[in-house]
Formats: C-alpha cells, structure tokens, sequence
C-alpha cells in the first residue's frame, strides 16, 4: 500500500516569523494521520524556524530546490548535505517554476536527483506539460520524456522510494485545477512508464501526487482516484486552514 502524501510547496512567501505562524497553526489543527504523510516546503531561510515548529510532530519538511554540487564556490546555491543538515527529509526538484524561470532541464535535474539521494533526501520530481504542448497532443511524450530524463540513472530502489508530482503547467496557480480523468489518465500513464522502465513493483511502489490549483473543494475528488497518491499544493498551502482540509481529505 502506497502511503499518501501531501506537501505544501509555499514558493516565495513568508518571512521568517510568518513561516513559524503558519507552521504553528498547522501543528494545531494537524490531528495526525497515518495514511498520509505531510510535508512543508518553506522557502531556504524559513527551513530552521520551520523545522523548530514540527520537532516531535510526524510533519516532515522540505526545501524548493537545491544545486548537485557537492560544496564550493557556487554562490547563492544551497547543497543537498546543507539540506539534511538543516532537517529536511524531501526536496521538490524540477518545479515547472524553475524549469521556467531558472532554465532547469531534465538533465540538470537529473544531476539534483542524483545528489539529493547521496544524502538521504527524498526527491519530489516534478513534470507536467504546458497548455500549448497539451493542445498539439504532444502531452503523453513531453511527460514520457520528462520522466526518462530526470530518472535517468536511478535504481530501482531509488525510483520506488521517491516520489513524482505531476503539475500540469497550465494549472498551476491558475484556478483551473485539471479534471480528476484528465489527472487519472497521465497519473496512470507515468505508473505504466515507470513499470516498463523497472519494473512492476517499483510502479506500484513509486508515489504520484498531483499539482495545480488543488483546493479542499475538488481535493477528495482529485485524491480518490486509484493513481493519485497525494498533493504538491501551492497557493491553499499558504493558509493553515485550507491546506489541513486538504490533508484530512
Ligand atoms: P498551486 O501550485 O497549488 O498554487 O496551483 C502548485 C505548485 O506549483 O506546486
């Protein structure tokens, strides 16, 4: 059995005594649950006030990004052994945002993978395809070879252990959250890749969460489909409330 994930990916907001509010009030209305793990991912200097909050709580936190180098002259670049160091468990790589913006490739977040799992961090990989390459069919190869290339590799036991978030470009931070066939139909499409690039057990073990404008208002929906094994939530993680609604779903 898949164990269920949630993650707020926070982005760049919160300051620090913001991130420790936030955090907080999360603590407080988490009422703890064993079939879905929750994970937080502040911004790099909100990581150790963050981490303060959910010492002793089964929240697990997270960072956005970091760079595959191990150490050294590489200013403004954050390692993966910083990472661990300063409590994390996961790290998003790949987000569409730094694909986007920050001309990350499959390769480069490959390179991140790789690092991240040197040091026992979980990756959260993120792929989704963009609304133009939805509208000219070419969905299912833009996401097939999204995950070849960051999973290039890997090991078996290393993609059953990670986890991947499909966010279509399109719906992310838009409001236009995909329908839960449209999610189901790529979830069930990358379950089937990852099968025939391991092997069945490895599909059946990898989790696949969904991103883009999940709310706690189409969250049951998204998260009853047999592919979907959590959320990589944006802008209803920035509020304790709806981010929890969405956990408790
Ligand atoms: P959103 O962002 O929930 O605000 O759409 C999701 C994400 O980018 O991870």
């Amino acid at each position: 059995m898949r164990k269920r994930i949630v993650a707020g990916n926070w982005k760049m907001n919160k300051t620090v005594a913001e991130a420790s509010e936030l955090a907080q009030a999360i603590v407080q209305g988490f009422t703890g649950t064993d079939s879905c793990e929750v994970v937080l991912c502040p911004p790099f200097t909100d990581l150790a006030a963050v981490q303060q909050v959910i010492a002793g709580t089964a929240i697990k936190l997270g960072a956005q990004n970091m760079y595959w180098e191990e150490k050294g002259a590489f200013t403004g670049e954050i390692s993966a052994a910083m990472l661990k160091s300063a409590g994390c468990h996961y790290v998003i790589l790949g987000h569409s945002e730094r694909r986007q913006y920050f001309a990350e490739t499959d390769a480069s977040v490959n390179k991140k993978i790789l690092r991240a799992f040197e040091h026992g961090l979980i990756p959260i990989v993120c792929v989704g395809e963009t609304l133009a390459e939805r509208q000219s069919g070419r969905m299912h190869q833009v996401v097939e070879e999204q995950v070849r290339g960051c999973l290039a590799n890997l090991t078996a036991e290393q993609v059953a252990t990670l986890v991947i978030a499909y966010e279509p470009v399109w719906a992310i931070g838009t409001g236009v959250v995909a329908t839960t066939e449209q999610a189901q139909e790529v979830h069930a499409l990358i379950r089937d890749l990852v099968a025939k690039l391991y092997s069945m057990q490895v599909a059946e073990a990898v989790r696949i969460q969904y991103g883009g404008s999940m709310k706690p208002d189409n969250a049951g929906q998204l998260l009853s489909q047999k592919d979907i094994d959590g959320g990589l939530i944006g802008g209803a993680s920035l509020d304790a409330k709806s981010f929890l609604e969405i956990v408790h779903a």
